[in-house]
């Protein structure tokens, strides 16, 4: 669908094409591996209903406006906002905006690559059987060890960023569309599989319990902060890779439809994986707060456990880094689309440079949790730093200025012929979320934080 000369610059094949690219594209270990973490360590219920607050009122909208906003620059971010701008008549400064997204993807794909290193890791691990019949004091062991071996991250985190420099370089083939049509749905039916397990154990309810019954004292401002970030980073907003993907649109698809059905796939699978994790979190005594290690203590206790174990965890890991990689490539499209359409280098060198840098900046994420773990920037691991940073600051900030741009600067009538919305009324609607309310919500979080409000 996405070959290399009809990205120089291209169409998607279908509207199915561009749909499976941008749900790849959000669907990924933010939802299965960071969704769970972040919502243990902020006290669940409450935290859930802020993310799928933000989801709706800010993540929606801010996506039909990254990916009309793609659609009618037709180029990469830093461009497609200069054309935008001047067709607009506004300040060409605005294709800044388009920089900072660029930076965001790298340095978020310097740490995500890392972490799906870790999942490469254990599809071989569940694989060689480490998982069977394990408790969960081995299943601890094994994880502690492993992230202790700089050697092994160093290892997998190579090979996955190998793997997304290749897939970007030689174009999303018909190889990597045929895989992602059945590793999706895979991951899927795998995930009510593990929710079948979850409501087995003792712990259903207090499960579930955790995730959706709100107790608002627990929110803090920055747990706050962390769910809207959780939003823009679950559904690739904020940085220009959705506005990449929809710049390859063609323009009869309808905007409204695909970004309801990606949102809404998106947060089902998250949801999904919460529901599968917690339960197993309480009826094995775990603490919902372990961090990042969460889904790699808790899941192997139920592949260990459960009958057809085997399969089902080797199957768990590979889908979930093949949801890693169809992510990955679009953390690294807006640099690729901005070298090779500003630096006239070839797709490949393209790859190579904007992948390395990525590689080099990985370690210091690696070391972070192993040799580095006691180096503190702000109170942060350089890990912990980057997703703070990245997430919660560069991606809210970039949705930010993305819907006052969409709302404020373009003119009302481009932006409405581009969206081209079926009914009337939701136009408004629409104009209302991205002029005030998205970009409002942003503001105010934003100054709770800083402790003004
Ligand atoms: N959404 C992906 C996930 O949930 C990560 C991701 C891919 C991303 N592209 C992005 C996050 C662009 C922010 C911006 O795993």
């Amino acid at each position: 669908m996405m070959d290399s000369k009809k990205l120089q610059h291209g169409q998607w094949s279908s509207s199915f094409a561009f749909i499976m690219a941008a749900t790849g594209s959000a669907v990924g270990l933010g939802n299965i591996w960071k969704f769970p973490y972040i919502a243990g360590e902020n006290g669940g219920g409450a935290f859930v209903i802020v993310y799928l607050l933000c989801v709706g009122l800010i993540g929606i909208p801010i996506m039909m406006a990254e990916i009309m906003m793609g659609r009618r620059g037709k180029q990469n971010p830093v461009d497609a906002l200069k054309a935008l701008a001047g067709e607009a008549g506004a300040d060409k400064s605005w294709h800044y905006l388009g920089w900072t997204g660029v930076v965001a993807g790298f340095l978020i794909l310097s740490y995500y690559s890392v972490i799906a290193g870790w999942a490469s890791a254990y599809a071989v691990k569940a694989f060689i059987g480490s998982f069977s019949g394990a408790g969960s004091v081995e299943i601890k062991e094994l994880f502690d060890n492993f992230i202790a071996s700089p050697v092994q991250l160093i290892f997998w985190h190579t090979l996955f960023m190998l793997a997304t420099m290749l897939i970007v370089a030689r174009g999303i083939n018909e190889g990597m569309e045929k895989a992602l049509r059945f590793l999706m749905p895979g991951l899927f039916i795998i995930l009510i599989l593990l929710v079948a397990y979850a409501m087995t154990t003792a712990s259903y309810e207090q499960g579930i319990a955790f995730l959706f019954t709100p107790d608002f004292s627990k929110l803090t401002g920055n747990s706050i902060l962390t769910a809207m970030g959780q939003a823009f980073f679950t559904l690739s907003l904020g940085m220009g890779a959705i506005m990449v993907y929809g710049s390859y649109l063609p323009s009869e698809v309808s905007i409204a439809k695909t970004a309801f059905l990606i949102a809404g796939a998106d947060t089902v699978v998250a949801l999904l994986a919460g529901v599968a994790i917690f339960p197993i979190v309480f009826a094995n005594g775990l603490e919902p707060a372990s961090g990042p290690s969460l889904i790699f203590q808790t899941l192997p206790i139920a592949f260990g456990a459960m009958s057809g174990g085997w399969l089902f965890g080797v199957l768990f890991f590979v889908m979930l880094v093949f949801a890693a990689l169809s992510s990955s490539i679009s953390l690294i499209e807006p640099a690729v689309a901005w070298l090779v359409e500003n630096r006239r280098i070839s797709r490949e060198s393209a790859c190579i440079w904007a992948g390395l840098a990525a590689w080099l900046l990985g370690f210091a994420s690696i070391f972070s949790f192993n040799v580095w773990s006691e180096l503190k920037i702000f109170d942060r691991t350089i890990f912990h730093l980057l997703d703070y940073l990245t997430a919660n600051l560069m991606l809210p900030v970039g949705g930010f200025f993305i819907a006052v741009f969409a709302g404020w600067v373009m003119k009302r009538q481009h932006s409405e012929q581009e969206l081209n919305l079926a009914v009337k009324q939701s136009y408004s609607i629409w104009i209302f979320l991205v002029c005030y309310v998205a970009p409002g919500a942003v503001f105010l979080v934003f100054l709770h934080v800083v402790g003004v409000l």
